[in-house]
This record gives C-alpha cells, sequence and structure tokens, in this order.
C-alpha cells in the first residue's frame, strides 16, 4: 500500500509520497511540493536531501557498512582487483571471464593520448597542481573524441568513452608527473596490468627501470578498491549535475576533478601529510594542534577526520590502517609520520570534543602515507583519488543518462538580497567602506 506522509501548512494538508529503499532508508517525495502549496524545502549543503534514486552504492553511516552493488566493502579490498570492482560498479554485476578480459584488452588498447596532447604538459609551470592538470587534460580530450559528442549517447558509445577515460587518466597523469620533475614521458606498455602500467609509467626512466614490487601493487589497488565511489559526494554529484544537462562525460568528470580537489573532499590526503609535516617539523607536539581544532577561533580542523555521513568509524580508514601496516613492514619502511598519525587518532578518539560530534579517522588519514611510502610526490594525492573515484563517477553518470527520469539538476532558493532599487548614476552614489573596495592580492 502506497504510504504519505501528511505537512500542515496554515490550515491546509499536503500529502507527501514516502519513497523506501531495498534496505529500508526512507524519504519523503517533495517534487510536487512547491506546485501544491508554493513552499519548497530548505536544506544547505544537502545534508538530508536525496538528489536521485541510485542502485550503485550503499552506505549506512550509523553502522559504517558501505557495498558496492550488495557487494561489502571488505570482500573487495580484499579479493576484488580495480578493474573488476570499476566494471561492478559501472556494469552493475561481477565480470565472467570473458567480460574481464575484454574489458582489460580495451584499456591496453586505449592507453596512448594522441600525441599531439603532448604538447599541452609543455604550457604547464613545472610547479603546476596536478589537479588543475588532469582535469584541463580530462576536458581537452573531448576535442579529440568529436563522435562521442552525442547527448543521447548508444551503449556502444558509452562503453567506449568509459575506457578510454579510466585507461587515459592513468597516462595523463604520470605524463603530468613525468614532466614536472624533467623527465621523458614513459609510454603505456601493452603486457603490464593496469596499476603495474601506471607505476612503469610514473617511476622508471631510461637511466633506471622501475621494478614492480607486488606490495606495492597490491596497496595501491586498496586504495583505489575503496576510493572507487561512494554515492553522492560533492564530486559525485557535480560530476551528475554537469552531465544532467547533456554535457558529455568528458566534461563532466573534468568538473568532478574540480569539487574533489578541495581539502574537505580528495584534497584531504594531502592536506593530512601537510598537517603531519607541519606539526613534526613543530617539534610533534599534536596535543596542541588537537587544541587547535577544538578552537572555534582557530581556522585549524584535524584534516583526515570527520565525515558528513559516517557518524561511528568510516569502514575504508579500518582496512586502510591495516593495509599501510602491512605495506610499511613489507618495505621496511619507518616513517615518523605513521607513529604521529596514530597518536593522534589515539588522543583524537579519547577527547570529549571529537566523542561528541562524532569525529573518526576517514579514508584520507591514512592513505597520504601510503601513497608516500609507494614514492607519490605529495600534491599527486588528490589526483591518485581522482583515478580511483572514476569508476564511481561513470558509473554514476552512466545511471542518470540511462534513467527514464532524467531531469536537468537545477536548485530552487529562497532569496534574501534587495528588494526593487533604482538605478543611480555615479555622481549621485554614497562613498562605500574603503575596507568593503575591490583589492585583489598582489
Ligand atoms: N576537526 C575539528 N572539528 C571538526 C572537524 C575536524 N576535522 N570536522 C568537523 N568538526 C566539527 C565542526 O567544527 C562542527 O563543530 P560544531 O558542531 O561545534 O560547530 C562539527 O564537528 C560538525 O562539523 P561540520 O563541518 O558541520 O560537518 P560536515 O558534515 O559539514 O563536514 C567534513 C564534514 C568532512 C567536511 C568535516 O568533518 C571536515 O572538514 N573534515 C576535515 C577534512 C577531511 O578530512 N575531509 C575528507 C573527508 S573523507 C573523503 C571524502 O569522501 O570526501
Amino acid at each position: 500500500m502506497d504510504k504519505f506522509a501528511k505537512l500542515i501548512i496554515d490550515d491546509k494538508t499536503y500529502e507527501l509520497p514516502i519513497i523506501e529503499g531495498t534496505e529500508g532508508e526512507k524519504a519523503v517525495d517533495v517534487s510536487n511540493l512547491r506546485t501544491q502549496s508554493g513552499y519548497i524545502t530548505l536544506d544547505q549543503g544537502y545534508a538530508n536531501t536525496g538528489s536521485c534514486l541510485s542502485s550503485i552504492t550503499f552506505l549506512d553511516g550509523e553502522n559504517a557498512i558501505l557495498r558496492y552493488r550488495g557487494f561489502p566493502i571488505e570482500q573487495l579490498a580484499e579479493h576484488s582487483t580495480f578493474l573488476e570492482t570499476a566494471y561492478l560498479l559501472i556494469y552493475g554485476h561481477l565480470p565472467d571471464q570473458t567480460e574481464i578480459d575484454s574489458f582489460s584488452a580495451a584499456f591496453t588498447r586505449f592507453s596512448m593520448i594522441h600525441e599531439d596532447m603532448k604538447q599541452f604538459f609543455n604550457g604547464y609551470p613545472s610547479n603546476g597542481h596536478p589537479m588543475g592538470i588532469l582535469s584541463a587534460m580530462i576536458g581537452a580530450l573531448a576535442a579529440y573524441y568529436p563522435e562521442l559528442m552525442n547527448p543521447n549517447p548508444t551503449k556502444q558509445e558509452i562503453d567506449k568513452i568509459t575506457v578510454e577515460l579510466l585507461a587515459k587518466i592513468r597516462t595523463i597523469t604520470a605524463f603530468a608527473y613525468k614532466k614536472s620533475i624533467g623527465e621523458p614521458f614513459v609510454y603505456p606498455r601493452h603486457d603490464l596490468k593496469y596499476i603495474p602500467n601506471f607505476l612503469n609509467m610514473m617511476f622508471s626512466s631510461p637511466a633506471k627501470p622501475y621494478e614492480i614490487d607486488d606490495v606495492v601493487v597490491r596497496a595501491m589497488q586498496t586504495l583505489f578498491i575503496l576510493h572507487a565511489d561512494h554515492e553522492q559526494n560533492c564530486s559525485t554529484s557535480t560530476v551528475r549535475l554537469v552531465g544532467s544537462s547533456r554535457a558529455n562525460l568528458f566534461a563532466s568528470v573534468s568538473a568532478g576533478i574540480n569539487a574533489l580537489w578541495g581539502p574537505l573532499h580528495g584534497g584531504a590526503n594531502q592536506a593530512v601529510i601537510e598537517m603531519l609535516q607541519m606539526i613534526y617539523a613543530d617539534g610533534g607536539n599534536y596535543k596542541k594542534y588537537i587544541e587547535k581544532a577544538k578552537d572555534k577561533n582557530d581556522h585549524f580542523r584535524l584534516m583526515g577526520f570527520g565525515h558528513r555521513v559516517y557518524k561511528n568509524f568510516d569502514p575504508r580508514s579500518r582496512i586502510i590502517k591495516a593495509r599501510a601496516d602491512e605495506l610499511f613492514e613489507k618495505l621496511h619502511i619507518h616513517d615518523p609520520l605513521l607513529d604521529l598519525a596514530k597518536k593522534m587518532e589515539e588522543a583524537a578518539l579519547k577527547d570529549e570534543y571529537f566523542i561528541e560530534r562524532k569525529l573518526y579517522p576517514n579514508v584520507d588519514f591514512y592513505s597520504g602515507i601510503m601513497y608516500k611510502a609507494i614514492g607519490i610526490p605529495v600534491n599527486m594525492y588528490p589526483s591518485m583519488f581522482a583515478i580511483g573515484r572514476l569508476p564511481g563517477w561513470i558509473a554514476q553518470w552512466k545511471e542518470m543518462i540511462e534513467s527514464p527520469n532524467m531531469k536537468i539538476g537545477r536548485p530552487r532558493q529562497i532569496y534574501i538580497g534587495n528588494t526593487n532599487q533604482n538605478y543611480t548614476p555615479i555622481e549621485q552614489r554614497a562613498t562605500v567602506d574603503p575596507q568593503k573596495r575591490f583589492n585583489p592580492a598582489k
């Protein structure tokens, strides 16, 4: 039987349909509320707003559950590969041998970028942030595929753009790194799998071939699988919003990369390491920084802590912490930043401020330390997150574009500005407070 919620405004009652998901999540459907009543709902930061119906990822923040297409993240991190998980997210089922073989072969076939695109790298300064370069280059890929610009793409066009993006994001990321350190580009190899191929493009050089270490591959595999999707987060919602205007997938992903860049989202892994390095350089007095994080008059936050949805613990951080220990032990690395991170975590978890607000280490608290051990430079950590998150962005875009109910994303607002004003000539206007005048940074 259909259920309804009742909303009473003044003396009128409105019936709003109740929607229930397969895992028992409930929503009040307000899509027609404005037409019926003239009211909209207001929810800044979309903290309590569902933007779509989705069958890709289930996340229960209270109980620290994360599943891709119903499969627990713990099982995928232990047994799956990044490519298999990408396939699962995008196509909805675990692939059989024929499917994974052709998916994998397509990566080899499409991993090269157009030779002309290499010129782009010459235009960037060597210290340009890799996320800026990555988003620009992914957006620019659209120029090379006019045949994939169809606003109503066919299944085959979606498959093609999917594999082009997944294959090329590695090459672009590795080329940007090589350019930044002044070394020649290393081309993708047909005999290497997805992650070894990326590591080889990053770290091998004519002077010194890179030896692929299974422990490093396993660590990176885990990180990419854990990053692969996280339902309607900031960057994924951006990809959906941009795609909802029927902009192509290159443009939508490029926008997603920019949304991911921020330190409150995928840029947090870089911010965590920079924070740990700063605390270490300051004598390792982490307690001082925990106090700063609690001080409302101080902008400092404990990076890698807290999450909009997880209010118990982030299941991804537990898997990462265990994998970090394994990586450090097998590579015989001792990083004082790992010790510092563990001490900070222990102290914060006992602190009333963090307990009350349910602030736990998130996926980014330990991921940066792992990327550091693998040899990835700090400013590239958000790009690593982007490679990992790409299957999720594609899956979410595909689900949206294939939905018969797809609508352009277009939220409303409550206007709180001036009411009607009359234009005045400049000589009749009052002098503006000098503090508020246009004054760009030098
Ligand atoms: N350090 C200190 N206080 C914090 C922190 C933190 N890292 N995170 C939240 N708080 C406090 C916040 O000041 C607020 O306190 P009060 O209630 O007294 O005003 C309370 O906790 C709730 O915080 P919020 O900012 O309203 O929560 P949110 O859901 O809007 O923000 C967050 C979530 C992840 C942006 C935030 O926790 C944060 O800034 N964390 C640090 C950045 C970070 O690690 N981001 C990576 C997230 S995981 C990767 C991904 O999926 O994006």
